[in-house]
């Protein structure tokens, strides 16, 4: 009988633990003008942000976070820096970007100047400086642009 009751503990530690495990990583706020992470949607010409969207013949293969140029862009959860990713291979005023692992997850982030492209910030901790994109695409809704490393959906964080 008590064998069965420390079974029965067991069975729920297991249980209670894979819930905590399968509980989802969400993304805390990425700019600081917009704490609750708002995704941009569509503006005309330039398309929408959601992941998929058209970009012509190619795939948005990221999610857009509304970030106002010029504002503080913070690192959603503890983070680690690992490097330089930028959107272009031609240069331009918004061409810059950082790579960047936490939570389990390796993402980037681009149109953002970072302080550092290396280290680790706790998080809340300013990662750098929303670059002016309406220098570049006037008009559009201002954003970051989040990608996964391995280019999948990251909405579901968010
Ligand atoms: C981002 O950085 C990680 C860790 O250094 C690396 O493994 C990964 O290949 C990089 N991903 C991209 C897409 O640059
Ligand atoms: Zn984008």
């Amino acid at each position: 009988m008590r064998l069965y009751i420390l079974l029965g503990f067991l069975l729920l530690a297991v249980f209670c633990s894979s819930l905590v495990d399968a509980r989802q990583v969400k993304f805390g706020t990425l700019c600081s003008r917009n704490p609750s992470n708002h995704k941009r949607r569509c503006d005309g010409k330039y398309g929408c942000g959601h992941y998929g969207a058209s970009r012509g013949n190619r795939k948005h293969m990221g999610l857009d976070i509304v970030c106002a140029d010029g504002d503080t862009v913070v690192a959603p959860f503890d983070v680690k820096l690992n490097g330089r990713s930028k959107p272009y291979s031609q240069n331009n005023a918004i061409n810059d970007g950082i790579n960047l692992s936490g939570q389990g997850l390796c993402f980037k982030l681009f149109y953002v100047k970072p302080d550092s492209y290396t280290g680790t910030l706790k998080k809340g901790q300013r990662i750098g400086r929303m670059l002016p994109m309406q220098r570049v695409y006037p008009g559009i809704t201002s954003h970051v642009h989040v990608q996964m490393c391995d280019r999948s959906d990251p909405t579901k964080y968010f």
